[in-house]
């Protein structure tokens, strides 16, 4: 019964390159009819008011805040302008407490403006500021309709968080005044996507920069479009001629989709279901919970996990996304962390060397369908932009940050290969990706200082 389990899982998560030519293409199809008017797709392709990538020219001490990964972190960020483009780069990180991801929004913000008045609160003479006014950039990970460059409203939420008195306001205002009660004299000067301070911080080493990608928690991904191809853009154009896209690919779904009875059930008790169907494909928050499903059914369709005890196994979310990558990686001839990581995790303590193998198999079909569908993600926008195409000689670089790609080798190699096979030998040649730490935040700082207020 547990192989047949696996042989049905393999099956249905199988991601040949044909399906994800498709799925390519409905990315693709789906970026445009999102473009064309507000509302026009499921993936909200949203104007991000960043019309411009950073120059090097940018000068000057930022504050960043970047809240909607794994940590909540602090930055402050000097510029040193075109000639010494030094940065001097300093941040804490602070885990956020789980109810905070549920409470009320004044909770959350709260926290993170104490969080932020701790750090400048110790910086003595570090910073000084003399007359002027700090200046932050602020990096929200969700989606959030953008009515200016440092103003936008919630949407909704994403992965863990889930506050509903903060859906349809002003994220901006609400942290600008959880600053006011900490008596934190500071202006926000630009409000950004992770996946867009990933493009311009990778833009700013890197001008052949064009995609900016996060694989971590969640997934989502911004581009650099020509105005004229965002019918739905109102006003003026913008001088550059350009507009940065947050696509929040997270949402896309198409019926190219591998999607099995267990992505179906993990949507379903989701906090947001029949939302963000990709990202529950393809990103960390959701990869090690696909692989729990699976050991739960085969644990309860056959023996082979012993004399068991569910309860751990009937846990959500108790299996993550590393722990499923450090079993996929185990080099032990025995599977011995395979082993180790059933027995803490699930109490799975009688398994033969064929049912530890099986496991393994189980996570590289998750975590490959995942790497793949990543991909075609990747080159549905390149095929967007005309980039990566065969005749295009230009270089295309993806900056991708993001836990799930840094840390996971095998998810990252099989993104890596799908994207050759994808693109093909040829047109690959233009086309590299690039890992893009911790780039958002320096992303918002260089954002925030290209609107600061003491630019003449
Ligand atoms: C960080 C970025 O490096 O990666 C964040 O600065 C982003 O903005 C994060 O949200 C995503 O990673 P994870 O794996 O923590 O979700
Ligand atoms: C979720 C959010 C998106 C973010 C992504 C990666 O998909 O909706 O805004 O960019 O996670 O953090």
């Amino acid at each position: 019964a547990a192989e047949q389990v696996v042989a049905a899982l393999r099956e249905e998560c199988a991601t040949p390159a044909a399906r994800l030519d498709g799925v390519a293409a409905a990315m693709a199809g789906e970026m445009a009819a999102g473009l064309a008017e507000e509302g026009g797709s499921k993936i909200k392709m949203i104007v991000s008011y960043v019309d411009n990538l950073p120059n090097g020219t940018e000068e000057g001490l930022f504050y960043a805040l970047d809240l909607g990964g794994t940590n909540f972190r602090v930055l402050r960020v000097q510029l040193a302008g075109k000639e010494k483009r030094v940065v001097k780069r300093e941040s804490r990180e602070v885990s956020i407490p789980p109810h905070l991801m549920s409470g009320n929004s004044s909770e959350l913000f709260g926290f993170i403006a104490s969080a932020l008045a701790k750090f400048v609160a110790d910086e003595g003479h570090n910073a000084v500021f003399n007359d002027r006014q700090r200046e932050l950039g602020f990096t929200f990970s969700f989606p959030v309709r953008q009515t200016s460059i440092a103003s936008g409203t919630l949407i909704k939420w994403t992965k863990a968080f889930s506050i509903d008195d903060a859906v349809g306001e002003d994220v901006v205002a609400e942290l600008q005044m959880a600053m006011e009660k900490q008596g934190l004299d500071m202006r926000v000067s630009a409000l950004i996507n992770d996946t867009v301070g990933t493009l311009a911080a990778g833009s700013y080493y890197d001008e052949d920069i064009v995609v900016g990608v996060i694989l971590g928690t969640g997934s989502n991904a911004a581009y650099l479009e020509k105005a004229n191809a965002i019918p739905k853009l109102e006003g003026e154009l913008p001088k550059s001629g350009n507009m940065v896209i947050n696509t929040e690919w997270g949402n896309f779904s198409s019926s190219c989709l591998p999607i099995t009875e267990y992505d179906e059930a993990l949507d379903k008790e989701s906090l947001n279901p029949g939302e963000q169907i990709f990202e529950k494909l393809i990103s960390g928050m959701y990869l090690g919970e696909i692989v729990r499903r699976v050991l739960l059914k085969i644990s309860l369709q056959s023996s082979i996990f012993g004399n068991l005890d569910q309860t751990k196994l009937k846990t959500r979310f108790i299996l993550r996304t590393p722990d499923i990558s450090v079993m996929h990686h185990d080099g032990t001839p025995d599977l011995r962390i395979v082993a180790e990581k059933l027995a803490d995790n699930l109490k799975i303590t009688d398994t033969s060397l064929e049912t530890r193998k099986m496991v393994v198999e189980i996570c590289d079909i998750v975590t490959r369908r995942s790497a793949r569908l990543a991909a075609a993600g990747i080159v549905g926008i390149l095929r967007k932009i005309g980039r990566g195409v065969p005749g295009d000689k230009r270089k295309s670089v993806i900056a991708i940050d993001g836990g799930l790609y840094e840390h996971y080798t095998e998810f990252r190699q099989c993104l890596e290969t799908t994207l050759t096979e994808l693109l093909g030998e040829e047109a690959s040649k233009s086309v590299a990706v690039k890992l893009a730490n911790d780039g958002s935040g320096l992303g918002a700082a260089l954002i925030a200082a290209a609107h600061s207020q003491y630019l003449n």
